[in-house]
């Protein structure tokens, strides 16, 4: 079968249908609604998150977030033995991605506030926090900062949700919201 050209070689001069004209005026106009709707929503939505951006060379991200471990490094999580850092109230606190784990496990209180410093160490990870569903791109090089307040006790899996290779689907993190001032959990706790 061959493709013929339309009989009359000016088709696009010809007078377009009045029904086809509302879909275009309709869909026109939806786009404009969505557009102003983008914008309203930037201010007044509340899935925004406070959040920042910095260079930041990965040594030194690293570094800092070893550091912040070392010093705040409260017990081991139990089947991982990662450290769980438990920071003061307030202060800065860090947490990178890579090949293929989310490092340290954290532990905050409720009701306090923090800066939460996600970077990566290798390429593009995702940071996705359930259940609450808090999602943030993690790039090498950019310190993304957040400043949060966890409101609920409980314990919250950091899933990555960019693929980033053969493990990507194991690499799942650990933050625990626990009540203000309570101990952490006893066990390794002692010294
Ligand atoms: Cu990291 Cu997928």
């Amino acid at each position: 079968m061959a493709i013929h050209p339309p009989k009359n070689r000016l088709w696009w001069n010809e007078p377009v249908e009045r029904g086809e004209i509302v879909w275009i005026a309709i869909a026109f106009l939806w786009g404009v609604f969505m557009f102003l709707f983008m914008i309203w929503w930037h201010f007044t939505g509340t899935q925004n998150l406070s959040n920042e951006a910095y260079r930041i060379d990965p040594d030194v991200f690293a570094e800092r977030t070893e550091a912040f471990a070392d010093q705040h490094t409260v017990r081991e999580e139990g089947d991982t033995g990662f450290p769980v850092v438990r920071p003061p109230p307030g202060s800065d606190v860090y947490m990178y991605a890579r090949l293929w784990e989310w490092w340290p496990v954290l532990e905050l209180e409720r009701g306090q506030t923090y800066r939460l410093h996600l970077s990566s160490l290798d390429w593009q990870h995702g940071f996705s926090l359930q259940p609450v569903n808090i999602n943030v791109q993690v790039h090498p090089g950019y310190d993304m900062v957040m400043t949060v307040t966890p409101d609920r006790v409980g314990e919250y899996s950091v899933v990555c949700n960019e693929y980033c290779g053969i493990g990507h689907h194991t690499m799942v993190g650990k933050i625990h919201v626990v009540e203000p001032g309570q101990p952490a959990p006893a066990a390794e706790s002692g010294g």
